[in-house]
């Protein structure tokens, strides 16, 4: 009998709202950091992004053709209140009432996330964003204000997108004045503050959303030794309770994980935690994991002449090899190439039996549902008479898709799969020279040409893997 994914499974795919929808100071939207933080970067600006703004009904209508029946976009919090808090802008509002409803009028699920890297610039001039207890607050004001207003037609939301990125690459994905740039413990406390929020808010939408889910979007790369030698064999545990039990601990134990805490501690990087934080945690347990899965990683013990702390920097140029840094704890790990797999042209390896890896680790640990809310491979791709020949996507995909599959098989309760991404968008390290849309959007850095949307092949090849449930592409 031809395998196919469980009846109900979610077929679709993700964006952010900063990498899509552009429009970034149009109807009293306010700047976020992102904003800041991606102009004179070499790259496009997030300014006008994919215009999905503008286009949201004809984008819409392009899921439909392809047979989604789920979406994930993020809220900008700075278009629904342009300062961060006080007054909500009624033309942000009626952004997103209008394709929340085009969405569920087109037989499309909405998986909003509420906070995609995209602080309103308002608080971090404020109070230095995440960096603040403040913002904890201010975030959860921000979310109950979206729970109140759509809980009523989205029950699954995530609120938190890839924590453990926004710790990796802090000063990236946080606009972090001058003055904490060489104090690394800043971003383990920006860390506590949204462990501290997304507890908050799980707790509420308990209370607010009628058979309302919280979960989280977490970027989560399997780690592996580069060798059995015992002590990189170490350096591969140290790795996957820092980088990955880190965070999930938290969400789903309510508490942090042991080992890495007490590392962190001896280091002098632990987050400072108040009275009550411990039971908050405790209180905002989630019900399930949006995984975002790109590539695996590869670590050793520290070789001696590279035991210091050195922060990770991604390959801005494209070509093979040209990864800025790797990042090393003292004592601890160091991250490394691969030697047994292959990459992309940005360093990222492919590997689709990490897939099938980290959802079975994941389910054995923690035994909760899970949804592929990010999976996808980084490319140039050529437009050539008007056509997209993606197959290497194409190919990426099904093998993913195969071993998510697997993982089913073997127990794990995957419910979705919603890649990264519907459409072009601005790459949050490389513009628009990397792509992973299923849709091409005809601009590029330099010139925004027309943002005409052509399908890729990898949209047909999808169209039919929808449409049988997975049994066009599964063997
Ligand atoms: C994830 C993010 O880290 O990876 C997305 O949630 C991002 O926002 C995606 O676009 C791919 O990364 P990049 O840097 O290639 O755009």
């Amino acid at each position: 009998m031809k395998k196919t994914m469980p009846q109900g499974f979610l077929w679709g795919a993700s964006t952010s709202a900063y990498q899509v929808e552009g429009a970034a100071l149009e109807d009293g939207k306010k700047l976020s950091q992102m904003d800041l933080l991606n102009a004179d970067t070499g790259f496009a600006d997030a300014s006008v992004a994919s215009d999905h703004y503008h286009r949201y009904k004809e984008d819409i209508a392009l899921m439909k053709e392809c047979g989604f029946t789920a979406y994930r976009f993020s809220f900008s919090w700075s278009r629904i209140f342009p300062d961060g808090v006080g007054e909500a802008n009624p033309k942000g509002i009626e952004f997103y009432d209008n394709l929340v409803n085009e969405l569920i009028r087109n037989g499309i699920k909405p998986i909003p996330t509420i906070y995609h890297y995209d602080m309103p610039m308002a608080l971090v001039e404020k109070y230095d964003g995440w960096i603040s207890r403040q913002s904890i607050d201010d975030f959860v004001e921000y979310s109950k204000f979206l729970l109140l207003r759509y809980g009523d037609r989205i029950k699954d939301w995530l609120i938190i997108n890839e924590q453990s990125i926004i710790v990796e690459f802090w000063k990236k994905k946080n606009y972090i004045p001058e003055k904490y740039h060489d104090k690394a413990q800043v971003k383990f406390q920006i860390n506590h503050h949204m462990n501290l929020a997304q507890a908050k808010v799980s707790k509420l939408i308990h209370q607010y959303v009628e058979g309302g889910r919280a979960g989280s979007a977490i970027g989560y790369s399997p780690v592996y030794a580069l060798d059995s030698s015992p002590k990189n064999m170490l350096a591969m545990l140290n790795a996957e309770n820092l980088k990955n039990q880190y965070f999930l601990d938290v969400y789903f134990k309510g508490h942090y994980a042991k080992s890495a805490s007490l590392y962190l501690k001896e280091q002098g990087l632990a987050p400072i935690t108040e009275d009550g934080d411990a039971e908050i945690l405790r209180q905002g347990i989630l019900d399930f994991l949006g995984v975002n899965y790109y590539a695996s990683k590869c670590v050793r013990f520290p070789e001696a002449d590279k035991n210091r702390l050195t922060e990770a920097k991604s390959n801005l140029s494209g070509q093979k090899g040209q990864m800025g840094a790797y990042e090393v704890m003292p004592d601890f790990y160091q991250y490394m190439k691969n030697p047994n797999a292959e990459t992309n042209d940005w360093d990222w390896t492919i590997d689709p039996n990490g897939m099938e890896y980290l959802l079975r680790d994941i389910y054995e640990r923690y035994g909760i549902p899970m949804i592929i809310t990010e999976n996808g491979l980084g490319a140039r791709d050529i437009l050539e008479n008007g056509e997209i020949h993606d197959s290497y996507r194409i190919d990426y995909w099904s093998k993913h898709l195969n071993a998510i599959h697997r993982a089913i098989e073997l127990g794990v309760e995957v419910q979705g799969f919603l890649p990264w991404s519907f459409i072009d968008v601005l790459s949050t390290s490389n513009g628009y020279q990397k792509r992973y849309g299923l849709i091409y959007v005809n601009r590029d850095d330099e010139d925004l040409k027309d943002l005409a949307r052509i399908k890729k092949d990898s949209f047909y090849w999808y169209q039919e893997v929808i449409a049988s449930n997975g049994a066009s592409c599964l063997n």
